[in-house]
């Protein structure tokens, strides 16, 4: 039995989406009005969503573009999730991902070192990623209620709610870090501190990590200096945390959606969410 069908490997198509994507056609504001009675085949529909898809983008890597937490992303992640889209793994199994199972355990045991964690799984984003960490906080430690600063990011509020967990907003110092005099008990709380905070890249005092029944840190941004030998030690502290998510589709340069949520202690937070 042949491993693929060739048939679905297109001739022309996936050159002329490259061709489109090297000679981006002036943008095009409107969509056209009608819905269409039948299809109108691949590379039509290519060069009608070129303009809208292409001519209309923000270019992060243009010179116009004021730096952000989202990088332009490298050509060769373009060729990968070219691959990934193909392939459509489904890692439920290794029957249906044999490599795409084996190729997350390989990021995860090579990166959560970095962050002295010891185990995790990548998610679509750290909106997710950090719903998943206090969720295991939740049925792991039983906490009480959830507290971060109010420069914190809205998927923390968001996530208390959906937990039914109470939510403390708390106050920050004047450069945006959350005030430790302003925290109150936490011998019950997930405390979350933001390592890169959205607005302004700040990082909390890392020296609160350990203090709460459960420390997350939200290094979605910033979790990526942890592998730059000139910059890792702004996270010190991190490796006490508990949980801590990153997404790879910041300062890891990957495209949306990718990001990690790491354990400490995974032996513990699996069983609690699978
Ligand atoms: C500090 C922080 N946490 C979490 C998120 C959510 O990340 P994602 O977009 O990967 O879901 C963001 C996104 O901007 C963020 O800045």
């Amino acid at each position: 039995m042949t491993k693929q069908d060739k048939s679905f490997i297109p001739d022309a198509g996936l050159e002329h989406a490259i061709d489109l994507l090297r000679h981006t056609p002036p943008e095009q504001v409107e969509l056209p009005v009608t819905f269409s009675e039948h299809g109108i085949g691949e590379l039509e529909t290519l060069d009608l969503l070129a303009p809208h898809v292409l001519g209309s983008a923000t270019y992060l890597d243009s010179p116009n573009a004021l730096a952000h937490m989202d990088p332009p992303t490298p050509w060769i992640t373009w060729a990968t999730t070219l691959w990934n889209s193909r392939l459509n793994q489904n890692l439920l199994h290794p029957a249906t991902a044999p490599f795409a199972i084996k190729a997350e355990r390989k990021v995860i045991e090579w990166l959560a070192p970095f962050f002295g964690m010891n185990g995790g799984h990548m998610c679509s984003g750290s909106s997710v990623a950090n719903l998943t960490a206090l969720w295991t906080a939740r049925d792991t430690k039983q906490i009480e209620k959830i507290v971060a600063s109010k420069a914190a990011h809205i998927s923390i509020e968001k996530a208390a709610r959906i937990l039914g967990l109470p939510y403390g907003q708390i106050a920050t110092k004047s450069v945006g870090q959350i005030d430790p005099e302003k925290l109150g008990d936490i011998s019950n709380a997930c405390l979350v501190l933001t390592a890169g905070t959205t607005a302004t890249g700040v990082i909390d005092s890392l020296e609160l990590v350990g203090q709460a029944k459960w420390s997350h840190v939200d290094a979605a941004w910033a979790g990526p200096l942890r592998l730059s030998p000139d910059y890792a030690d702004l996270l010190d502290g991190i490796e006490k945390a508990d949980s801590i998510a990153v997404s790879a589709h910041k300062w890891f340069f990957q495209p949306k959606d990718s990001a990690l949520i790491m354990f400490r202690e995974p032996e513990m937070a699996n069983p609690a969410i699978s």
